[in-house]
């Protein structure tokens, strides 16, 4: 095996190429790609190819999970960093030492987790999808790019397309909620946006999609756990994202740290190798999570580092993230013949082809700008801020006490998140700033300058048992014509590894809602986390609630703009609030039930507080007829269909219009209903509005079964909008 290897070196060795006397095929811009990696690929060192599949992790560690990471001083031949300084000399000091110092000087691929924003923080992911509007995700993420790349880093790990399954799960915030289709049209946005078009751009950016595969099954939404996921739920909600981010031109993807079915997602050679490159043509190159190859030994598929390193590399993992396995493992694997060096220079081959294709070789160094002209641009505040006033849900609106009247003189704001810059910023803040976000408190003392006096304090914490402040709280209630109320999650409690058994806030910011309340003062709540809560607890005693999210940068200025009605609330959950914790799981896209009417518990209520799809408005639309252009078609057509929606309140609102699809006799159970299309569209007062749907039978009517092979089945499918429902027949 051993002989078979040097033999094949040597043949690619031979292949060597020059374009001219001395420049090398691999150092000319002209020649294509795929050239360039075969005699960059060729003239490299084992060693070389080792510590390009390599990823360490190098500045200030963001990442509380990692931070025992000890810091490893920057090897010139690194193939990746996980880049954590802003300074662009800094960063092209590393880089310098890469170009110079190294035989054959391959630029360093710098990556960071840019999740919602790098310096300009956006809603977390999830208000994101709650905003259901794919061009300012699509926005958001290349303004990300832009700011990103201008620190020197080439590659963000986003998005994250984990179908939610569990608000107890931390990271849910992450992603784009429950639903499949949402999530793909969202992170499709998001990869664009990142790239753009041309990822050689100096403002564009690789995407990652993650976590390949399964991670948002997490049992009892325990976060690093075991997962249970069918395989037929594998192909129906897991995939589906990931499917669509890979087509859309994603650079690469993260493999996850669950297991599916006892095969750990790093050493899964059927998502990995069958799935995402055999069937979806993928080529990019796969990195692990961080550590996960080393975890293969506490899952229990590895005994040794070695082990771990074949199974994983095997599999189709081609960067090892952090735990530096690879490297250590990879030199002996190869020199006894355990692994052929084939399979490394594959892997080698889809890290230099995105060098090649960012024009690292060619622009390895980044301009030394300073942050006024890099970060925080009015225009990407102006999109965060509308970003976030249009991810907020307004969930009760009790006889229209928002927007905030003329006659309201003074208001009381308080609660933890009233002069909280931190925490509206949310988990993975990328390298946002607290000084930069506009709190809520700035926000409404700017909006309502003139009009309203705003007294404020915070009156009682996240969590504890001080109620020292609750009577002065309850005096600025009293004195006060409106109370809003700011309570909430702190940022950390969500995200990685921020799972929580409860939905409900800590006991404290409950009774303080409920005091509040009491004074008899109209009371509104703004909640902030990165999860669905459970608000039984005072969602009765107030007149308003709104889910703001972690709205960012600008989330004070976008709370202030709702509450004064110069926007209009348009947000609308993309993921269900359920009443609590035990009535999980809760999504609305479950399959099919034997008995739909009974088996619910007997001490709970069966339906979820707020459902998918729930958001209220200040004005009101009306919903016309549910019109097909006909009720039959048949394969290769296309069946047109359309609504036409009325504003019929007195002011101008964003309405979203959610196309489901529902198969209710198949060969196999289908889901209840499947959103397979949406869109929004603003409705001036007194206007109507039409929306249309064309369903494709290929696209919308076909499923896959637990193989992943597509099947389309003639039969009656029923179209359902609002409420609305339609038949029609596939023939
Ligand atoms: C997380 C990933 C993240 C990586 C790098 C891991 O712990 O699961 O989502 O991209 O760290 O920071």
């Amino acid at each position: 095996m051993m002989k078979r290897a040097i033999a094949v070196s040597l043949l690619v060795g031979s292949a060597c190429l020059c374009s001219c006397a001395d420049q090398p095929v691999y150092r000319d811009p002209e020649a294509p790609v795929e050239r360039r990696v075969e005699d960059l690929l060729a003239r490299m060192t084992l060693e070389e190819k080792v510590m390009q599949v390599t990823q360490w992790t190098y500045g200030k560690n963001m990442n509380v999970n990692n931070v025992e990471q000890e810091m490893k001083a920057v090897s010139p031949m690194i193939g990746s960093l996980l880049y954590r300084s802003t300074s662009a000399a800094f960063y092209n000091q590393v880089q310098r030492k890469a170009i110079e110092e190294s035989r054959l000087g391959i630029p360093i691929l710098c990556g960071f987790d840019v999740i919602h924003g790098y310096r300009t923080i956006f809603p977390i992911p999830l208000g994101q999808a709650c905003a259901w509007d794919v061009e300012k995700t699509g926005e958001s993420c290349r303004i990300a790019a832009r700011e990103s790349r201008l620190s020197g880093v080439h590659w963000t790990f986003s998005p994250m397309v984990d179908v939610a399954r569990d608000a107890r799960w931390g990271r849910v915030s992450e992603g784009y909620g429950e639903d499949p289709y949402l999530n793909g049209v969202m992170g499709v946005a998001a990869v664009r946006g990142y790239q753009g078009d041309d990822l050689s751009k100096s403002d564009a950016m690789a995407a990652c999609l993650k976590h390949f595969v399964g991670y948002a099954y997490s049992e009892g939404g325990r976060d690093y756990h075991y997962t249970e996921i069918s395989p037929q739920s594998l192909w129906e909600t897991a995939l589906p994202p990931f499917e669509m981010g890979v087509k859309a031109g994603a650079a690469t993807v993260m493999s996850a740290f669950n297991d599916i079915s006892g095969i750990p997602a790093s050493a899964n050679r059927y998502t990995m190798t069958e799935i995402l490159r055999d069937r979806w043509g993928f080529d990019g190159f796969v990195v692990s999570d961080w550590n996960a190859v080393e975890q293969l030994k506490a899952q229990g598929v590895a005994a040794d580092d070695a082990e771990a390193c074949l199974k994983a590399l095997t599999a189709g993992l081609d960067m090892d993230m952090v735990d530096d396995v690879y490297r250590r493992s990879l030199p002996g694997l190869i020199a006894d013949g355990t692994l052929p060096e084939e399979v490394l220079d594959e892997a080698v081959r889809r890290i230099l082809r995105l060098k090649f294709r960012m024009g690292l070789f060619e622009h390895p160094y980044v301009e030394e700008l300073p942050d006024s002209v890099r970060y925080l641009r009015p225009e990407a505040r102006a999109v965060a801020r509308e970003l976030a006033a249009e991810s907020m849900v307004l969930l009760k609106n009790k006889e229209a006490v928002l927007p905030v009247r003329g006659e309201v003189k003074r208001i009381a704001l308080l609660g933890p998140m009233a002069d909280n810059r931190v925490d509206l910023m949310g988990s993975w803040w990328g390298q946002g700033v607290a000084d930069d976000v506009v709190t809520i408190l700035e926000g409404l003392r700017a909006e309502f300058a003139g009009k309203a006096e705003i007294v404020s304090c915070a009156g009682c914490g996240f969590d504890g048992d001080d109620r020292s402040q609750f009577a002065r709280a309850r005096a600025l209630a009293r004195q006060s014509d409106l109370v809003v109320l700011c309570m909430g999650e702190k940022r950390n409690w969500s995200g990685e590894n921020a799972s929580r058994a409860s939905l409900a806030l800590p006991a404290i910011q409950e009774e303080f809602i409920r005091e509040m309340a009491r004074t008899g003062r109209p009371t509104v709540v703004l909640l902030s986390s990165g999860r669905p809560v459970d608000v039984r607890g005072f969602e009765s005693e107030v007149d308003a609630l709104m889910a703001i999210w972690q709205p960012g940068t600008e989330g004070g200025n976008a709370v202030a703009q709702l509450l004064s009605g110069k926007v209009n609330p348009s947000g609308r959950l993309a993921i269900t609030f359920p009443l609590c914790a035990e009535q999980q799981p809760v999504y609305y896209n479950r399959r099919q039930a034997a008995r739909p009417r009974s088996g619910r518990y007997q001490n709970l209520p069966h339906d979820p507080m707020y459902p998918f799809g729930y958001g209220l408005s200040y004005t009101t639309f009306s919903y016309g007829t549910l019109r097909l252009e006909r009720t039959t078609l048949h394969r290769g057509e296309r069946l047109a269909a359309e609504i036409e929606v009325t504003n019929d309140g007195t002011c101008d609102g964003k309405e979203t219009v959610l196309w489901y699809v529902s198969d209710p006799v198949a060969s196999i159970s289908r889901p209840m209903r499947e959103l397979r299309h949406f869109e929004k569209q603003s409705i001036p007062a007194g206007e109507s509005r039409v929306f249309r749907f064309e369903i494709d039978p290929e696209r919308d009517l076909s499923f896959p079964d637990a193989t992943g092979e597509r099947h389309l089945e003639n039969g009656t499918f029923v179209l359902e909008v609002n409420g609305r429902r339609v038949e029609f027949e596939l023939i």
